[in-house]
């Protein structure tokens, strides 16, 4: 039995060096260990070794596998670093080539990151996201915001109106139009719900505008909040926090007193102009602020329009002009630049 465990071996250890590749150190590990393999044929004779010298010969047959195995994994790794040996030989590598182009990736327009930046920073401070119609009606859009037929604020906002001819259900005194601002959507939201009421309203509104600053469409997003106990103070700290939410620290806001007839007081406020850095451009014309919102306390005369009663409720609102805002932010001196379809904007860098 040890004579022929060692010619077994010696066979592996001459036949097993030699195998080409993996394939064939595989075949050998088979022919020499596999359950139908030598070594088990060799196994299947311990029956007739005597007893005494059983212990040594099993030893030996586990000796003698331990040094196959070794030399069939040797085998196997010699046979791939020789595969990859001639891969690389086969087919040469030139690192020079230029490499594949990955697929454009856009991101969003600065006014969309802008507008998602805004209700972000609201719905962390407990604000609403509430819509409206951007074809809105008079009666929402002027009438309950303390502006009736005639009003000369109406001039303020050059109105586009939406054609009604045939149409059934319009009020006389009540034509559509397109809204020329968001704060049609206080009215709504105050109808619809029960103070108190903090609500932010991002959108589209339209006006007959056009120059470096003025877009005939363009985006605002208002804000309310309406409760017992609503103070001047609390709509400053909540612009001062969003400017700086915003832009960043540093940034210096200004209030000028200004009339909306939807508000009593009510301010505009202007933020340096960050193309300039206040030292006055085209842009801000020269006065080194640009204007971004309008603001002030909900006028007692809005409350009453949708059945809150002012001696009870206060509240602020504000609209601000969130392209006006992206422009500020990124840097881009003419507002229109963002409406004209310049694929740059939606490049990465
Ligand atoms: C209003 O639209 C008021 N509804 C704001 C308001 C809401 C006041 C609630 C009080 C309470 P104004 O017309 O000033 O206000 O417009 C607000 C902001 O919209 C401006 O500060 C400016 O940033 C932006 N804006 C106005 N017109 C244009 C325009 N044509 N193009 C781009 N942005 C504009």
């Amino acid at each position: 039995m040890l004579a022929a465990l060692e010619a077994l071996l010696a066979a592996a250890r001459l036949e097993i060096p030699q195998a080409g590749d993996r394939e064939a150190a595989e075949a050998l590990r088979v022919r020499y260990l596999g359950r139908k393999g030598e070594l088990q044929a060799l196994l299947r004779g311990m029956g007739s070794v005597p007893a005494p010298e059983r212990p040594a010969a099993g030893a030996a047959v586990n000796a003698a596998r331990d040094e196959i195995e070794a030399l069939i994994r040797e085998a196997i790794a010699r046979g791939e670093r020789a595969a990859l040996e001639r891969e690389l030989r086969g087919a040469p590598l030139d690192v020079t080539l230029p490499g594949r182009r990955l697929a454009p990736r856009g991101r969003r327009h600065p006014v969309s990151q802008a507008q998602d930046d805004i209700v972000e920073i609201f719905a962390r401070m407990g604000y609403e996201v509430a819509e409206g119609p951007e074809v809105e009606l008079d009666y929402y859009n002027f009438e309950a915001l303390n502006m009736p037929a005639g009003h000369p604020a109406r001039d303020m906002q050059d109105t586009f109106y939406v054609e009604a001819k045939g149409r059934e259900g319009i009020a006389p005194g009540n034509p559509p139009l397109l809204r020329t601002h968001t704060s049609p959507v206080q009215v709504r939201s105050m109808l619809a719900r029960q103070p108190p009421l903090r609500i932010c309203s991002p959108g589209r509104v339209y006006r007959r505008d056009d120059d470096p600053t003025h877009s005939p469409m363009f985006h605002q997003v208002e804000l309310l909040c309406v409760d017992r106990g609503i103070s001047f103070a609390h709509l400053q700290g909540t612009l001062e926090a969003f400017i700086q939410a915003f832009f960043g620290k540093g940034f210096q806001t200004r209030f000028r007193p200004s009339y909306f007839p939807f508000v009593e007081p009510g301010a505009e406020v202007d933020i340096t102009c960050t193309l300039c850095g206040g030292k006055g451009c085209r842009t801000c014309k020269g006065t080194g602020f640009l204007e971004v919102l309008g603001a002030g306390m909900v006028h007692p005369k809005v409350l009453a329009a949708v059945g809150y009663d002012p001696e009870e409720l206060s509240g602020f609102a504000f609209g601000a002009g969130i392209d006006r805002l992206a422009m500020l932010r990124s840097g881009v001196d003419d507002l229109r630049l963002f409406f004209e379809n310049d694929l740059r904007f939606l490049e990465t860098a």
